[in-house]
């Protein structure tokens, strides 16, 4: 399931905030589907292994930690800012999120616009007893989304999805820690 759930209103704020303390942490992911798009993790940096370790991300004060958490109204374990470049815009070929993450994941389209495309094999946020098998390279997504800032999109990261986004595209994205994973 995928859902808009709603608009935070005006990002400058934001934006200032990510331009301001956030861009000069910003290095070059390392995920094979998204290579050269720029990132950094807040607070807690996960590993994409299954075996789950954490490691010291871009420390943030807590107040700015509440606000992210009250503007998209869903309380969250990790945050990862992206920003697709100034140049060039990259983004994010079909994946599912990596064993750190629970089902249920919201992304928070700062500045810019993203096409979000979703194959909604899971029907749910979660766990799904039955699921529809799509390959990315011949079925078109379930769903589409054209993201414009301020944007907070609610979906089930272990379904296939994918982003294409404008030049100089802030985005969050949010997820909770997986039940499965102790640390
Ligand atoms: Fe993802």
């Amino acid at each position: 399931m995928i859902a808009l759930t709603h608009n935070i209103g005006d990002t400058s704020n934001l934006r200032g905030w990510l331009e301001t303390h956030v861009r000069n942490n910003l290095r070059p992911d390392v995920s094979n589907y998204a290579k050269g798009r720029l990132r950094v993790w807040l607070d807690d940096e996960p590993s994409l292994t299954a075996d789950v370790r954490i490691s010291q991300g871009l420390r943030i004060p807590a107040g700015i930690r509440l606000r992210l958490r009250d503007l998209i109204k869903w309380d969250f374990d990790y945050a990862l800012v992206t920003y697709s470049g100034d140049s060039e815009a990259i983004g994010i070929k079909p994946h599912r999120d990596a064993r750190f993450a629970d089902y249920e994941a919201v992304g928070l389209n700062v500045n810019g616009t993203c096409r979000f495309d979703y194959w909604a094999g899971r029907l749910g946020f979660g766990k799904s007893p039955t699921e529809t098998e799509y390959d990315p390279r011949y079925d078109a997504p379930t769903d589409s989304l054209n993201l414009v800032p301020g944007d907070v999109v609610k979906f089930n990261c272990k379904n296939l999805h994918s982003a294409t986004p404008s030049k100089k595209r802030w985005n969050i994205n949010f997820w909770r820690k997986a039940p499965k994973v102790r640390l």
